[in-house]
């Protein structure tokens, strides 16, 4: 089935820096993306390719909006939902007091699909339609997004949470167990359909050596499967991995040992980090979720966008809510922005949209199906409409450049301007606007 969308289309083929390459994307201001059987043919200028489209192909017109490929969140908790906006701590309390008895929660699994659900459709609400993502320590939690994602076709990583110490006894596994129910959810969902599964260590606080030396090697096992965990998100967690694992040079060496750093392997945060840890971290491969509404909201620092992307590590945004404090790419874009602005480093608008897609599908090493509309990719993408209110309605017009409408979008959109969200071609229900 081939369909085509006429629209001002936006997308990345590179980074375009701090200095904004325009060379770095494409803008179609009047523009036709060619959708087949759920992938892209092509994307250009719609007089070009009007005259050779047959003439049975359905155009749909979204005039005045500009489409641009689905956002994705490189790192994100479904299971803290509703502890979205919690008061007052700094990384470990806030575990203690807010996410740990969020997550003992779904020891139900009715509790389980319930919130995977809703979360799903938070995120395509708000434009999101990919994203890596924690579950809990039970495998169930995994199963429930994996179950959600796949019932809107969705591209997702997920895996179980691995955790065997320093945390409630409620949300324990044991070093064998967790790997086996770990083993049995990659067997169940890994490359089915859309759907990857990551091994996933909460961080090197929470499991032990034992449990992260078989993290490892199950990591070995399967080498096109996910890691995911943290890595130097707080100071006090530092000093305590410093007090764990003394004859170690860095946190980022700890998971190094364990065989946890390599491809496909994303690092949440990544604040503190050595000019060492950073040639350590390219050179094999990981990749860091840059999670700016966390960092601000946890009090927990100051993401070196410039110095990460100088190293040649992989970057891509996350919301990371529960800690982070919006689903919205375009509210996690706008504070990155602000992060680097505290740092005397720029984020123009075109860098802000290739974290969110191209950068996020590069480190999550799925740039060969998602990220933008390059032929063939998986046609996955968000139409974004100024009209979606009347402050943004006001900012845009009074725009002159691409640049700036993107920017002003950025600074000041939130799911009210995300018109509709694609998938594989599909428009998906939920998030569904007035005036379209
Ligand atoms: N480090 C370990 N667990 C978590 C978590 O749930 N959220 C955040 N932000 N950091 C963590
Ligand atoms: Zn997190």
């Amino acid at each position: 089935m081939r369909q085509a969308f006429r629209s001002s289309i936006l997308h990345c083929l590179s980074d375009p820096g701090e200095e904004a390459r325009s060379s770095a994307v494409e803008y179609f201001e009047d523009g036709l993306l060619i959708v087949e059987d759920g992938d892209v043919l092509k994307a250009g200028h719609a007089d070009a390719l009007l005259p050779e489209l047959p003439e049975d192909v359905r155009i749909i017109e979204y005039p005045g909006r500009l489409i641009v490929p689905g956002f994705i969140d490189c790192h994100v908790h479904f299971p803290q939902l509703d502890i979205i906006a919690s008061y007052g701590e700094q990384l470990l309390d806030w575990l203690n007091r807010y996410a740990y008895p969020a997550e003992a929660r779904f020891a139900d699994p009715d509790y389980a699909r319930e919130v995977a659900t809703a979360f799903v459709d938070e995120m395509l609400a708000n434009g999101t339609t990919t994203a890596l993502v924690f579950g809990t320590v039970h495998p169930h939690s995994a199963d429930a997004i994996f179950e959600a994602a796949s019932a809107r076709d969705l591209r997702l990583i997920a895996g179980k949470v691995l955790m065997d110490c320093n945390c409630p006894e409620e949300l324990r596994d044991d070093a064998a167990g967790g790997i086996a129910d770990s083993r049995a959810l990659i067997e169940k969902w890994h490359g089915k359909g859309r759907l990857g599964y990551a091994i996933t260590p909460r961080f090197a606080l929470t499991s032990t050596s034992e449990q992260l030396t078989a993290a490892g090697q199950l990591a070995a096992e399967y080498p096109d499967v996910w890691i995911h965990t943290h890595l130097a998100e707080n100071t006090e967690e530092v000093d305590e991995i410093a007090r764990l694992y003394p004859e170690h040079s860095s946190y980022l060496d700890v998971y190094d040992h364990f065989g946890l750093l390599r491809e496909r392997a994303v690092f949440a945060h990544c604040l503190h980090m050595s000019e060492a840890d950073r040639s350590s971290m390219a050179s094999k491969g990981g990749a860091a979720a840059f999670c700016p509404t966390s960092n601000l909201f946890l009090g927990s620092g100051l993401f070196d966008l410039p110095a990460m992307r100088a190293a040649n590590i992989r970057c891509g945004l996350g919301t990371d809510v529960g800690g982070g404090t919006s689903l919205s790419m375009l509210r996690t874009a706008s504070e990155a922005y602000k992060v680097l602005h505290l740092q005397e480093h720029a984020l123009p608008a075109t860098r802000a949209l290739y974290l969110a897609t191209l950068g996020a599908a590069e480190a999550l090493y799925l740039d060969d199906c998602i990220g933008n509309f390059l032929p063939g990719k998986e046609a996955d993408f968000v139409v974004l409409d100024a009209a979606g209110s009347s402050l943004t309605a006001r900012r845009v017009a009074a725009a002159e450049t691409m640049d700036e409408k993107l920017f002003a979008l950025i600074t000041l959109a939130d799911d009210r301007n995300i018109a509709a969200t694609y998938v594989r071609g599909k428009r998906q229900l939920c998030g569904e606007k007035s005036g379209l």
